[in-house]
């Protein structure tokens, strides 16, 4: 078949998704409570049309028939996450057999299916008795966290082979601690330093206790939300607000993640407004020493950024706003119903930055997707006629494709999701799926999407 856009060999295709927005069972078989279910009971109006996490997309139930339909769509790879509270109650202490079983039936089970499973450890979730001494700005929660990590390991290192540390560490860190989207819910910049900075720490740790274990074919890696930064003109001002934005956003995880070390722009800059965290040698050695096998990439949305217009507000806190302003290109492509711009050559560019400066690193795509509200719009003949998520998912493709031809090394590509499942703060607003979910009914049913994404596997290419 004459194809527009090949794939190399075993290149890996699925969709990711999160223990907490889909498998719902939040208060079942001793599950602990996080932060999510915490919130939702004392503020149940913060989430969109007041859904909460507990039910989510019934995959705690359902994952055998949710696995059949992975393999219906020729899935030959999937991430998920563990939920911390599920498996170790409480957040340290023992472990919960019956989490302990559910994974093992998940990870077999999509074994059996011929679907690699990738899991992560960490997707937003902290325990609740955890964030009560403090989170992530807590080093005795990256205590606990190594801990839990090495359990997971462990438990399940003998059939996963493709592990991550954390999803996308910088939001818990802007959403809890800057931009009011996620819980703890409070605004104080020097918190979200050192919230990134001991996420950064745990991530290390995880990986040494990892190596430790000699899992044979085991590697580690982490996944980060990737927002290639662009300026609004070529003016230097407008290049240093988009080049300090890029440190700030992307460097400040991906340096250490990958290099072992922190851009020294970024230290002096921090050192400058005193805003470094608190940290020490022996943690520097340890992120120096433990950097990742692979990277994953989520790619939604570029940032452009310009230099400020005003000067900020000296009484108002401190914010990484303080050095730029983001910018809105005239005629820039939107997704209108998550607000995001798309910029399909977003992961082109990444590639090549990953390629040029951070040494070719084995990645993937390990998120890219669309959510869109309302779908039912596009029902029609009982399914969801989605054009628009083909033709947003191609045209994000043929650019990663192009990134390949030129030497990337790039393995797969994970579309964000599987099927429609809970997005935090805006609940089932956005939908993001290849296969549709009543969450009335529980009913599954594939998109049109879905039926071209099994035909793209199965030719490796569109
Ligand atoms: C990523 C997260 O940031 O984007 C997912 O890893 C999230 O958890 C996805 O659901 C889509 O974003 P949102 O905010 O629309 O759910």
């Amino acid at each position: 078949m004459d194809l527009q856009c090949k794939f190399p060999k075993d290149f890996w295709w699925g969709a990711a998704a999160s223990a907490p927005q889909t498998e719902g069972a939040a208060d079942l078989d001793r599950k602990g409570k996080n932060i999510w279910d915490y919130w939702y009971e004392n503020e149940p109006n913060r989430f969109f049309n007041n859904v909460g996490p507990s039910v989510t997309s019934n995959f705690y139930h359902t994952y055998k028939e949710d696995i059949q339909l992975m393999k219906a769509l020729n899935f030959n790879s999937y991430r998920t996450s563990i939920s911390w509270s599920r498996l170790i109650p409480g957040g340290k202490g023992t472990v919960n057999a019956k989490a302990a079983n559910f994974y093992n039936n998940v990870i077999n089970e999509l074994i059996a299916k011929g679907i690699e499973p990738f899991i992560n450890l960490y997707h937003f979730d902290m325990p609740l008795e955890m964030q009560a001494i403090g989170g992530w700005e807590s080093k005795e929660v990256v205590k606990a966290y190594v801990n839990y990590a090495r359990t997971c390991f462990q438990l399940f290192g003998d059939r996963v082979k493709r592990w991550t540390t954390f999803n996308e560490p910088i939001v818990p860190a802007e959403g809890g601690y800057l931009y009011n989207f996620h819980y703890p819910d409070i605004v104080d910049f020097k918190k979200a330093i050192q919230v990134a900075y001991n996420t950064m720490v745990a991530s290390a740790k995880a990986i040494k206790e990892f190596r430790k274990l000699n899992i044979e074919g085991g590697k580690i890696g982490i996944v980060l939300s990737l927002s290639p930064t662009y300026p609004r003109s070529h003016n230097p001002a407008d290049i240093k607000a988009a080049s300090i934005a890029d440190l700030m956003i992307n460097r400040s995880f991906l340096d250490p993640s990958v290099k072992g070390c922190y851009p020294e722009e970024l230290i002096k800059l921090l050192k400058e407004y005193n805003h470094l965290p608190d940290y020490n040698v022996d943690e520097l050695e340890e992120i120096k020493n433990n950097t990742i096998d692979y990277l994953g990439v989520n790619y939604y949305q570029p940032r452009r950024a310009k230099a400020k217009a005003c000067l900020p507000n000296l009484e108002a806190p401190f914010m990484p706003d303080y050095f730029f302003d983001n910018y809105e290109m005239p005629g820039r492509k939107m997704n209108p119903y998550r607000g995001w711009e798309i910029y399909e050559k977003g992961i082109y560019d990444i590639m090549i930055n990953i390629k040029e400066n951070y040494d070719n690193i084995e990645s993937f795509v390990s998120e890219n997707g669309m959510g869109v509200e309302n779908e039912e719009r596009f029902l029609k003949d009982d399914f969801i006629q989605d054009d628009y998520r083909i033709k947003f998912i191609k045209d994000h493709l043929r650019w990663l494709n192009k990134a390949i031809e030129e030497g990337c090394n790039a393995k797969g590509y994970h579309l964000w999701t599987f099927m429609d499942n809970w997005s935090w703060l805006n609940a089932y607003k956005n939908r993001y799926g290849l296969v549709s979910v009543d969450i009335e009914t529980q009913k599954r049913t594939i998109k049109k999407s879905g039926y071209w994404y099994k035909e793209l596997i199965k030719n490796n290419g569109f």
